[in-house]
């Protein structure tokens, strides 16, 4: 089984990845956060050549992904990426984010199957690295998908990353499983699973549904418990000293790549880590109001201090 770390803006950086992997079972890939490619002939902006930059990948698998509907850019992209040892690009198809949608990308490139279909043909024949594609299965309906996934099959996918959500959703209500079982039945390309994986009965019921699956991509859930493949593993579950451990480092790593701000970026960490305690809201309240990075070490000191672990420990969607 591949197990994936899934690319979350903001969250899964280089910082987070390194400092996961160091910590806790390092995960088969890693995605980075999308990106835009650069200007044809121009060189990666500064914030996506330092995730890019081979400093910050050891030995992990990382696969850069690119929010783009310019073909000739994903190209000139695909070709810098290789030149910097990467051996996969990945296509963001999913982003659900107004601002991207308006401009067609994302997410809202699922809008126009004739543009979508001259962009792969395009990509896939000149692009010096394997695509794979990270995909909502929608805008508006479900009934899109089959539309969709025909049109995938058309092309020499290295894979297909599903997320059975369509746009509109955002992130609320059920992952449609069935597109994901429909899309493995379908294709001769391989096929990933992403959505609201967030214990280990969840990764053990995918299986059980869905036996060919190969690669689950993990967001939300390794967020809030990243012992999350241990446990399934059968290892121990998460312990608080380790949680503070991991937190400690990953406070440290940020304060070290960005300063005072590392307190604003823990705190998006904190959406989904205050899900492992037993009481989110009490975390939630101590952690919320900080500013300075003496308030936050204070804070967060309390909670690992006054706060227990959930008994079952996994993200719970609002
Ligand atoms: C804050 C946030 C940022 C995200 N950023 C990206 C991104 O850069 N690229 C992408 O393909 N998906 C992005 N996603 C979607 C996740 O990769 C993933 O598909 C989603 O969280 C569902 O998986 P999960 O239920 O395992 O969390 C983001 C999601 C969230 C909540």
């Amino acid at each position: 089984m591949i197990f994936s770390l899934a690319p979350m803006e903001g969250l899964t950086g280089h910082v987070y990845r390194k400092v996961q992997a160091e910590c806790f079972e390092k995960l088969d890939r890693y995605y980075t956060p999308f990106l835009a490619p650069p200007r044809v002939g121009s060189s990666f902006g500064k914030r996506a050549a330092k995730e890019l930059d081979s400093a910050y990948r050891q030995d992990l698998t990382v696969i850069p992904q690119l929010l783009t509907k310019n073909a000739d850019e994903f190209v000139w992209a695909a070709q810098l990426l290789s030149e910097m040892g990467f051996t996969e690009v990945n296509l963001n198809l999913g982003c659900p984010s107004g601002t991207v949608v308006a401009k067609g990308k994302g997410s809202g490139f699922l809008q126009n199957l004739d543009e979508l279909s001259t962009f792969l043909d395009n990509v896939c024949t000149k692009s010096c690295l394997p695509v794979s594609v990270k995909t909502r299965v929608g805008v508006s309906s479900d009934e899109e998908y089959e539309k969709i996934l025909d049109l995938y099959c058309k092309f020499p996918l290295t894979e297909l990353i599903v997320h059975p959500r369509v746009q509109k959703d955002g992130y609320k209500g059920v992952p449609r499983q069935r597109l994901y079982g429909k899309t493995l039945e379908q294709t001769t390309f391989p096929v990933a699973y992403n959505g609201d994986i967030f214990s280990s009965d969840e990764i053990t019921a995918l299986l059980s549904a869905y036996p060919r699956t190969r690669h689950i991509m993990l967001g939300r859930g390794i967020l809030t418990n990243p012992a999350l493949l241990r446990e399934w593993n059968g290892g121990a579950t998460l312990s608080i000293d380790e949680l503070e451990h991991f937190h400690n480092r990953l406070f440290q790593a940020y304060m070290e790549e960005m300063g005072g701000n590392a307190v604003f970026r823990m705190k998006e960490w904190w959406c989904y880590a205050k899900y492992a305690f037993s009481d989110p809201r009490a975390v939630h309240r101590t952690v919320r109001k900080t500013r300075s990075i003496k308030e936050y070490a204070g804070a967060t000191e309390r909670v690992f201090h006054t706060e227990r672990l959930a008994d079952i420990i996994r993200f719970q969607a609002q």
